[in-house]
């Protein structure tokens, strides 16, 4: 059940304009951490509301939440194990544990460096100069996003590309026009279980094989927890092994050797630029209050948006070239993490909890999905993400940041009749009505104005944060995912169905599958 009181103040705000609500807390609306500049004003919450919100986040202990995140204790129950991906990027964690985590970067952090010095090289003594990044899920979308958003600074002597999809033309075009003997295939699964990065990484050693032979292992560095699974892959052939620790969650894991393909491709020193980013943002979650902790704010915000004004949708625009995936990543990252409707105790919650999360590159979607944005039924809170470039042509920065500007200030204000017809003094009154918008429709933004390595380590550890934080709201475990699980199992049986094996599927199921006969 939903906070009575906050409830209350959602039904006093019914009609409260934003920028009205908005004018008596301006003070409370910027924050300013890490190199990023937030803004919250335009959100449908007034200062009585805000004081209540907070209050809510003091009873649930958020600063008691963020304590035990960081002394390391249990925080994902369900599989008994405290949450430390934080340590990964952690210059001098204090205790062992934590200690150990950052250990587990030492590897991978020195075969990305003997790869790139040419000291590790192929069994024929030649130098790599393409990868193969094999994962999926959160094995997948922070490597792609990281090299996406500094692809302009790759080292330009390796081509990387990722593979991730069971549908086999993924991994053909993975390997279109590269040549196995000077490509590195890594395998990222944390759990080395999944099916689409086994699957993918037969048809990789396939390929190995085929033009290497016996000495098709060299090619091959595998990253996950699961070390026993991983040599019973390799079988009798050596290769090499990097840890994912198991309390690095897999949405959590772009801190961790997952991202190896990036630390060659990008090089280690602009890893560790975004490590400092992230530690920084770590440092304030740690030590800021609740009242001035951003990303307290963000969640308590998710949560207001989502649980008590039922906004059912969060659009993420990212009004930067990189950081066109940063909407991939976060519907991973938030919709796996608190995309539940249980609480850790077994109660069942009444209210929705984390918005469905979409979105897309700025200004592209002006020319898309804005105008649903704008004049459909449902009022879609957006979180507005500009992220300049410093060196960006000055022509175009400048047209970033005014449409990134426009979009905000139009969604929450829109524009009346009267207005319309004042200015288009020849539009008839059903095409004048046509042009109406109800605004009022709430917004977030951030804004860099010197993108760099620093910039996306404090904002990828500030969004995870908040994720877990409104987690704690919710009362949900944000670490596990029992939801995605029954579909793994059910397609697994559904393989012998689909071969014409045996006849298990239900009545739907069996008739769709009848069109697959030809697999037999
Ligand atoms: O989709 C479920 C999931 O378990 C994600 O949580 C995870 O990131 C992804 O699959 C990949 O898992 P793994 O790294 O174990 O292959």
């Amino acid at each position: 059940m939903n906070h009575p009181i906050l409830v209350k103040h959602a039904e006093r705000l019914k009609s409260v304009l934003i920028a009205d609500a908005a004018s008596s807390r301006i003070s409370e609306s910027t924050y300013s951490v890490a190199g990023w500049s937030i803004n919250t004003a335009r959100h449908k919450i007034d200062y009585d509301a805000e004081i209540a919100l907070r209050r809510f986040g003091e009873t649930i202990n958020l600063e008691e939440a963020v304590r035990k995140l960081f002394h390391g204790e249990v925080v994902n129950h369900s599989e008994k194990r405290p949450a430390l991906h934080w340590a990964l990027r952690c210059k001098n964690p204090a205790f062992s544990v934590a200690q150990k985590v950052k250990a587990s970067l030492e590897a991978p952090f020195a075969f990305a460096e003997a790869i790139r010095d040419g000291k590790f090289r192929n069994a024929n003594g030649k130098r790599f100069d393409s990868i193969i990044h094999i994962g999926i899920g959160g094995s997948d979308l922070g490597p792609r996003l990281l090299y996406d958003s500094f692809y302009k600074e790759r080292d330009k002597r390796y081509n990387l590309r990722f593979c991730a999809n069971l549908d086999p033309l993924d991994f053909e075009l993975a390997v279109d026009e590269l040549n196995p003997e000077t490509t590195l295939v890594i395998g990222v699964s944390k759990s080395f279980r999944t099916e689409e990065t086994r699957y993918n990484l037969n048809q990789a050693r396939r390929w190995l094989e085929f033009a290497l032979d016996d000495v098709w292992s060299r090619n091959v560095a595998l990253v996950t927890s699961n070390r026993i699974m991983a040599e019973q892959w390799l079988g009798d052939s050596h290769g090499q092994i990097f840890n994912i620790p198991e309390s690095v969650g897999g949405r959590y894991s772009i801190w961790s050797a997952g991202s190896l393909s990036c630390f060659i491709s990008l090089g280690t020193d602009l890893i560790n630029e975004i490590m400092l980013g992230a530690e920084a943002i770590d440092h304030h979650v740690k030590h800021e209050p609740i009242i001035s902790n951003v990303a307290m704010k963000l969640a308590l915000l998710d949560y207001w948006n989502s649980s008590v004004l039922k906004y059912p949708m969060r659009a993420e625009l990212a009004y930067s070239r990189r950081l066109r995936l940063l909407p991939n990543f976060l519907q991973q990252l938030e919709m796996e993490s608190n995309g539940k409707d249980t609480q850790t105790d077994g109660t069942r919650i009444v209210e929705p909890t984390t918005p469905a999360i979409w979105g897309g590159e700025g200004t592209l979607g002006q020319h898309s999905y804005h105008q649903w944005l704008h004049q459909s039924r449902h009022t879609i809170p957006t979180e507005i993400i500009l992220a300049l470039d410093s060196e960006g042509d000055e022509e175009g920065q400048i047209g970033l940041i005014s449409n990134a500007l426009a979009q905000a200030e139009v969604l929450e204000e829109g524009r009346t009749l009267e207005q319309i017809q004042q200015d288009d003094l020849n539009s008839s009154i059903e095409i004048s009505k046509q042009k109406v918008l109800y605004g009022q429709r709430p917004s977030t933004f951030l804004i860099t104005k010197d993108f760099n390595p620093r910039r996306f380590g404090s904002l990828i550890a500030l969004l995870e944060h908040r994720t877990y934080l409104a987690g704690r709201l919710w009362g949900i475990n944000s670490f596990d995912q029992w939801g995605v699980e029954q579909g793994k199992i059910l397609a697994r049986k559904l393989k012998s169905v689909v071969q014409g094996k045996n006849e298990t599927g239900n009545h739907i199921t069996q008739s769709i599958t009848e069109e697959f006969e030809q697999f037999e």
